[in-house]
């Protein structure tokens, strides 16, 4: 009675921000989708336990700093500035950003370059682009609005109370399934999403890269494509 042969399982604490669809996302009530199916295979495979939490983007890297979160899978693009402070997986999906208008608006890339509210979600590359491309040079004279999760930018800009989004371009198309937005620029940044761990964890980057590589060759991430995109 309650003494079973074997080990317990390593279980490590999975942070992402679930506002990010297909990606992650909450369906009723459940943490879902690519970033948390794929973590969870590799999690099958290298014999670990998850638990997922879902916390706010801009959270995720201190998260990892500080321990009170193992790994990040947000479909967090690898960039230099990140790797000063965390380890990246190998790459795992390949996206660039885009420029979200509301349905009926005539706006294009042009919304851009203008008296216009635009909104990002807080500490993504699409908040770093449009500050160093649109804020600096003081290309665009309306406001920057920062959110914590891309739910709110989507209902502002549904609401017309913001004129663009900036964001990853697959997750603007998934928004744009179920929401009076659409999809009128992309911006080619040519990003990489990979799974964060601590830097220097070099054991745990180890399991899921193997997880990773393993998962790539038998077809599975195919798989997971084919289930979240169409
Ligand atoms: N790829 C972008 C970045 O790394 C956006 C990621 C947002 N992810 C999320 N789960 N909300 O900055």
């Amino acid at each position: 009675f309650g003494v079973t042969a074997g080990v317990l399982a390593q279980s490590y604490v999975v942070g992402t921000n679930a506002s990010f669809p297909p990606f992650e996302y909450v369906e009723n009530g459940e943490i879902t989708g690519f970033d948390i199916d794929l973590m969870k295979e590799i999690a099958a495979l290298k014999g670990f336990e998850v638990e997922v939490r879902d916390i706010s983007f801009d959270s995720l890297i201190p998260g990892l700093a500080s321990g009170s979160l193992d790994i990040v899978a947000a479909g967090m693009t690898i960039t230099a500035d990140r790797e000063k402070v965390v380890d990246f997986s190998d790459p795992y999906y390949s996206a660039n950003q885009s420029v979200l208008v509301h349905q009926d608006s005539d706006n294009n890339l042009t919304v851009l370059y203008g008296n216009h509210d635009i909104g990002v979600q807080t500490g993504t590359t699409g908040d770093t682009w449009v500050r160093d491309n649109l804020v600096e040079p003081e290309v665009m004279t309306g406001e920057l609005r920062n959110y914590d999760s891309y739910v709110f930018v989507i209902r502002d800009l549904a609401n017309q109370n913001i004129a663009a989004a900036v964001l990853d371009k697959p997750v603007a198309e998934t928004y744009s399934k179920n929401n009076p937005v659409k999809v009128v620029a992309e911006i080619i940044t040519g990003e990489e999403y990979g799974i964060a761990v601590q830097k220097g964890n070099q054991e745990l980057l180890t399991q899921i890269n193997e997880g990773l590589a393993e998962l790539k060759a038998n077809g599975t991430i195919d798989k997971l494509i084919e289930k979240y995109f169409d």
